[in-house]
């Protein structure tokens, strides 16, 4: 096994101002875990993107490497947990926010951020899904949870044409749902109906709501990407006992609320998080993705590209130009 290996590696070049690289780096370079992986593919979200443009809530210290999902194969692993050889999957804690991330070939990290990649899900699958695929199944089940049934009424999906939105979208719609895609991309229709949007909503419809203390009730359930005032439209236009799963902050983090869709209309606020979920229920969910809630079409559902592709698909995501998943080949 040779010491060098390719990774992402961002910098800070002035000041508020940062550059991405592919690099050779050395496994001496990284960090003194436990577990060793050589990583096949991670993917792309929207917090590599943030990680990857310098914001200090996500990296504190540059330079660094982002990516904050991978599926590879064990190395070595000095805790006992894994035998060399095991196929594994790692999402969230610190893996590329402060601990060099999935766009390098090699991680090290604790062994309990890792998890034994499922039967019937290959490590290609498992990263088309990655931290998006994992976020909307935690949406999913949430919202299911709370006792949302296909036939209650159309689910609306913001930031439809993203990575949690597409994914939410493809896992409702197979569930039985109906879907309205909210989205802030109209040309891009036709492909979401293809996806299994029974509707397409123009996001600027959601602004017409925010100066409103209530709306008139349109959906029976949602899950959100955006935050910000599209959140609590979203949450004053829900039907009598409707939940929303919210789960991003594309948009912004804030918003501005009152209490009557909770008073008045018996509507559920209900938040989701990926990253510091337990281990044990991380794997739960990933049974279920590889399982109740596989996607016939995941095989096609995400662009592959290579490392040296990453920083023009970041700046991409970046300034809101991302559609669907980004895939990235990273080993071998
Ligand atoms: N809670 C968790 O554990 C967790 C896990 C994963 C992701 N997230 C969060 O979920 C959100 C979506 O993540 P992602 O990876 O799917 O991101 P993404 O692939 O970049 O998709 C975000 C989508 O949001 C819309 N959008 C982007 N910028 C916007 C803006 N300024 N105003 C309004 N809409 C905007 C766009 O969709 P349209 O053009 O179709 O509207 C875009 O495609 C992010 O905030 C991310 O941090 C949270």
């Amino acid at each position: 096994m040779s010491e060098m290996f390719k990774a992402l590696w961002v910098t800070e070049s002035g000041e508020d101002s940062f550059e991405q690289s592919i690099v050779e780096r050395s496994l001496s370079d990284l960090p003194d875990h436990p577990l060793l992986i050589k990583v096949a593919y991670s993917s792309l979200n929207y917090k590599d993107a943030l990680s990857a443009h310098g914001n200090r809530g996500v990296t504190r210290q540059y330079p660094h490497t982002p990516g904050i999902d991978a599926a590879g194969t064990v190395i070595s692993d000095t805790s006992g947990r894994f035998q060399e050889g095991d196929k594994v999957i790692v999402t969230g804690y610190d893996l590329g926010m402060n601990t060099a991330g999935g766009l390098g070939e090699y991680i090290r990290i604790p062994s309990e951020w890792a998890i034994h990649c499922p039967q019937g899900l290959s490590l290609r699958e498992a990263m088309i899904y990655g931290t998006a695929g994992l976020t909307a199944a935690l949406c999913i089940n949430k919202l299911r949870t709370a006792g949302a049934k296909p036939d209650d009424g159309d689910v609306a999906v913001t930031g439809a044409t993203g990575g949690v939105g597409s994914m939410a979208l493809a896992m409702l719609s197979k569930l039985g749902f109906n879907v309205a895609a909210v989205t802030g991309k109209l040309e891009a229709s036709e492909s979401l109906s293809k996806q299994g949007a029974s509707k397409v909503i123009d996001r600027g419809s959601l602004d017409e709501l925010a100066a409103k203390p209530m709306a008139k009730p349109q959906w029976a359930h949602a899950v959100d990407c955006l935050g910000g005032d599209y959140l609590f439209s979203l949450v004053k236009a829900l039907q009598y006992g409707g939940s929303v799963a919210a789960c991003g902050l594309a948009a912004a983090s804030n918003f501005k609320a009152n209490v009557f869709p909770f008073i008045l209309r018996n509507v559920n606020l209900l938040g989701v998080d990926s990253v510091e979920l337990p281990l044990a229920v991380k794997q739960q969910v990933w049974e279920q993705l590889a399982d109740e809630l596989k996607l016939p079409q995941l095989g096609s559902m995400a662009q592959e590209i290579s490392l040296e592709q990453v920083p023009q698909y970041l700046d991409q995501i970046f300034n809101g130009h991302a559609l669907g998943r980004y895939l990235v080949k990273v080993g071998s």
